[in-house]
């Protein structure tokens, strides 16, 4: 795994040297961040030393503190990409502070807003400031968004006082590190069929039927499950976009193509994900040469495609199918129709005219609609969130639905 380590200025910040040497014994490559105030306490040659790699000071200036460059100014956009896990230890109060509340004024805070991987914090400060209300606030705001927080342990500090400030030990930091990493493998031995982004209909060799789907939101549930631990095979319309890391991509065109292609592959998936806006009509001809313009009204007939999911999902026995479905208007009571009808488990709904929604956006409001009568509606957040939040649906009706009372009562 790729762990970048934030050290901040504090005094337990030397341990962070041991804690890189542990890291990488466990076979982690290790990147290290550090704040000017841990600059104070321990020099970067120390961990550039001990992690073989320059270590990242400020924002908009190298390694050395000289002249401010692009490729620096930038950086923090390429370190959260090739990060898999987030690490601060020690976390002062101040930094604690800035991801709470989004502050970006120096590369790791800045780090903390651009990356998507887990992150995990062990604070470390004196006793007082830990127990400040300001600072439990911040630790209450940050657990509310999945922070993984180490708490300190008690004893003598370096202030001179005892009570829980002290750096947790290494063997705690590294458990909570495996907790959380255990945790996102929680797709592990599930193969996953995802589909994604629009059909095209062909007229003439020249015209097609389409729709707006950019493909975003199938391919960010197609990156998170790969990252869970999933196998993962995308069946792909047109789109502009680059395959995840880890997955089969399968590219199609047209409805009916994408239909073979996921019927062909639906036996080997445990769970099947179609988020692709699949066209619901086709021409019925498609014509060799291209049409000429002429004065007449011309018609063109189109007839019904297939629907994938209800066919599939006709056949799913123990699988878990989810849907999804843009809706203009009564959302809740369409999609809860669609669940019963395409015989899904869940289908994800999204108001397709609210702000911040649909299709070609980074964002998407939706509400889950689960086969055992769960509706849990989810805020406005970025696609790759709610990519997630999808996977933890899954996951639950995965207990659900395999538990032995479901399979009795064949919820
Ligand atoms: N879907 C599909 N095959 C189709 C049409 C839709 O597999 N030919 C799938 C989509 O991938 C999506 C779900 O069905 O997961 C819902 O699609 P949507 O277009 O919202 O619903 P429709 O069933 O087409 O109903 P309508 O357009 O009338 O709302």
């Amino acid at each position: 795994m790729r762990i970048t380590l934030g050290v901040t200025g504090g005094v337990a910040a030397y341990k962070a040297a041991e804690l890189v040497r542990r890291l990488q014994q466990e076979g982690h490559s290790v990147q290290v961040v550090m704040t000017r105030a841990a600059r104070e306490f321990v020099t970067p040659l120390t961990f550039a030393a001990l992690s073989g790699q320059k270590v990242i000071t400020d924002l908009f200036a190298d390694s050395s503190g000289g002249e401010a460059n692009l490729e620096s100014a930038i950086e923090h956009i390429a370190v959260a990409q090739r990060t898999d896990l987030l690490l601060v230890a020690p976390a002062t109060a101040d930094i604690i502070a800035k991801f709470a509340r989004g502050v970006a004024d120096d590369f790791l805070a800045t780090l903390y807003l651009a990356c998507a991987a887990p992150v995990v914090i062990a604070p470390a400060m004196n006793v007082n400031m830990w127990n400040h209300a300001a600072t439990q606030e911040n630790v209450a705001v940050l657990r509310a968004r999945a922070v993984k927080v180490v708490d300190p342990d008690q004893g003598y500090l370096a202030c001179g006082m005892t009570g829980p400030g002290r750096l947790a030990s290494i063997e705690e930091i590294l458990a909570a590190i495996h907790e959380v990493t255990k945790a996102q493998r929680d797709l592990e031995g599930e193969t996953i069929l995802v589909s994604a982004g629009p059909t095209c209909e062909d007229l003439d060799p020249v015209r097609y039927l389409t729709n707006r789907s950019s493909g975003k939101m199938g391919y960010a549930v197609a990156e998170a499950a790969a990252k869970r631990g999933a196998k993962v095979i995308l069946v792909s319309g047109p789109v502009n976009l680059e395959t995840p890391a880890g997955v089969e991509r399968i590219d199609v065109r047209t409805a009916e193509e994408m239909y073979r292609s996921v019927a062909g592959r639906f036996g080997e998936a445990s769970i099947a994900i179609l988020a692709a806006a699949v066209a619901d009509y086709r021409p019925v001809e498609r014509r060799a040469e291209k049409i000429k313009k002429g004065d007449a009204l011309l018609a063109i007939s189109l007839e019904p495609t297939v629907d994938i999911l209800a066919e599939v999902a006709k056949h799913k026995g123990q699988k878990i199918v989810v849907g999804f479905a843009a809706e203009t208007d009564q959302v809740a009571e369409n999609a809860r129709k669609k669940l019963a009808s395409k015989n899904a488990d869940l289908i994800v709904a999204n108001d397709v005219a609210a702000e911040g929604a649909g299709f070609d956006r980074d964002t998407n409001i939706v509400t889950l609609f689960s086969r055992d009568g769960r509706d849990l509606a989810l805020p406005k957040m970025p696609k790759s969130e709610v990519a997630q939040r999808v996977l933890d649906e899954v996951v639950r009706l995965r207990a659900v639905l395999h538990s032995p009372a479901a399979r009795l009562s064949n919820v």
